[in-house]
């Protein structure tokens, strides 16, 4: 939790907020969740409402992608992870992988020093494999390296994530560091996934109609709470952010205890 006013001052002396609109003054400052994951769907359905191949839905998703992102930073929300590609989206046909390969690497180049001088660290979740090419990799440390010492808020981007995958790398690293199972622990386990310093999620939004989590952060999603929406994330807006986070806020968690 922490509180929106200061994250503001300080992200408004950089690049100013394309889309500045008043945060909903039913929302409590103080009960911002600290971190917010989002599965980006919908933009493939999107598209073919519209008759346009389903990448053109891709390339829509940008700018929701976008005002999420400065609609989490003016709230005050310190860490953000988007589902930008999964290790199961492999199986979409060649060319929508083809896309989506250099259309991640080039929303990198393009948005990169805008998130900079907002303060945003961008960080990402996955698994470097073979199957990414090259110039993405590069890309990605390029972006990485560029905001590393920025903490107003961090994009986390999952990218040839799977939150299975995640768990068995994490295993990995133990029994490759010769970790005895007695002392493979939650914590140890939980000290080997991609971004142990990020909080797990206290909020995960799905939109597009889906119900179900699709191997998004498995480990980190065990107490958080769940939004679900019908709106397809080409369409997404801060203002669904917002809402999200006000139906957060209206629920209890007890992290299995019981209210006090
Ligand atoms: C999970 O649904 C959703 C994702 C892994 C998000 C994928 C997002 C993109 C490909 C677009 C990224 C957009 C931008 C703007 C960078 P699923 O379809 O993998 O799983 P399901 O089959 O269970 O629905």
């Amino acid at each position: 939790m922490c509180s929106a006013s200061g994250v503001l001052r300080r992200y408004l002396v950089g690049v100013p907020d394309p889309r500045p609109i008043p945060i909903p003054a039913s929302i409590d400052s103080s009960r911002v969740p600290e971190h917010i994951a989002l599965v980006m769907d919908g933009n493939g359905r999107w598209a073919q409402q519209r008759g346009l191949p389903r990448t053109d839905g891709h390339s829509a998703g940008e700018e929701a992608l976008v005002d999420a992102a400065y609609g989490a930073l003016a709230v005050g929300v310190k860490h953000l992870t988007v589902y930008a590609f999964s290790t199961e989206n492999w199986r979409r046909p060649l060319d929508e992988v083809r896309f989506l390969m250099g259309f991640n690497e080039s929303l990198l180049r393009r948005r990169r020093d805008e998130l900079n001088e907002v303060g945003v660290r961008i960080t990402f979740s996955g698994r470097r494999d073979r199957r990414v090419p090259r110039s993405v990799l590069r890309n990605m440390d390029e972006a990485a390296e560029l905001t590393k010492n920025n903490r107003v808020m961090t994009l986390n981007l999952a990218f040839n994530y799977g939150g299975r995958a995640e768990i068995i790398d994490a295993v990995k690293s133990l029994v490759e560091d010769g970790i005895p199972a007695h002392k493979i622990t939650e914590k140890a386990i939980a000290s080997r996934l991609y971004h142990p310093e990020i909080p797990d999620p206290d909020l995960v939004i799905r939109p597009s109609g889906e119900y179900r989590i699709s191997n998004f952060l498995l480990w980190e999603i065990a107490y958080s709470e769940l939004v679900f929406n019908d709106i397809l994330w080409p369409d997404y807006r801060r203002e669904d952010l917002y809402a999200a986070i006000e139906e957060y806020q209206g629920r209890q968690r007890r992290f299995g205890g019981v209210e006090s």
